[in-house]
């Protein structure tokens, strides 16, 4: 049928640190399992910010997040996320847009990791409209000073932010 419709049939890798994940990669994971045959979410081990919680944590919240969709897998990854698509044999890289403030810095990553690895597109997927303005950071910043983050995160998240 054409180029149309190579990407459905595709592994596709969503990288990132998910400390902790929110509202907002859920729905872009959820979306994405939608459009590709399996998608890795791939958990930086040592993302170059100090991490609240440790990798098999943030693992550990993602996989209890994600019981529902059968051909999504949680990983996690060292070093270059190239040579780790490379290893999964995966072409495709998902991030996520948020809002124009995000693009800079995408579009430098997008093409850096093109210039390395030509073979791997980079996908974006508009965040939906209700998270576009949420981020790891400030759901962690709003448990922490006793805000609501029902709203923000998953329960299994909530149940963790109350220990820190
Ligand atoms: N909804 C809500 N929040 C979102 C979101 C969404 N859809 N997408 C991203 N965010 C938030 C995250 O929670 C995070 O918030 P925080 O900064 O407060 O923690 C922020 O946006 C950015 O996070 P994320 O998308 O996880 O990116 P990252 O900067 O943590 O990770 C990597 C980026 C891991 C993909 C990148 O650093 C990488 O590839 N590293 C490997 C080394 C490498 O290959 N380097 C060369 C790259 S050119």
């Amino acid at each position: 049928m054409g180029k149309r419709y190579l990407i459905f049939m595709k592994k596709a890798i969503y990288p990132g640190s998910f400390d902790p994940v929110t509202n907002g990669h859920l729905d872009i994971i959820s979306r994405a399992a939608q459009l590709f045959d399996e998608v890795i979410v791939a958990v930086i081990r040592n993302p170059d910010k100090k991490t609240k919680f440790s990798l098999s944590k943030r693992k550990k919240m993602l996989k209890n997040c994600l019981l529902g969709l059968p051909n999504v897998k949680v990983n996690n990854f060292d070093g270059l996320l190239i040579d780790y698509a490379r290893l999964r044999e995966a072409k495709i890289i998902i991030r996520g847009l948020r809002a124009v403030s995000d693009f800079d810095y995408e579009f430098q990553m997008a093409l850096t990791n093109r210039k390395m690895a030509p073979e791997i597109e980079t996908i974006f997927l508009m965040t939906d409209y209700r998270y576009s303005y949420l981020s790891s950071s400030f759901v962690k910043q709003i448990a922490r000073l006793g805000g609501d983050v029902s709203a923000l995160v998953p329960g299994a998240v909530v149940k963790e932010l109350r220990r820190i």
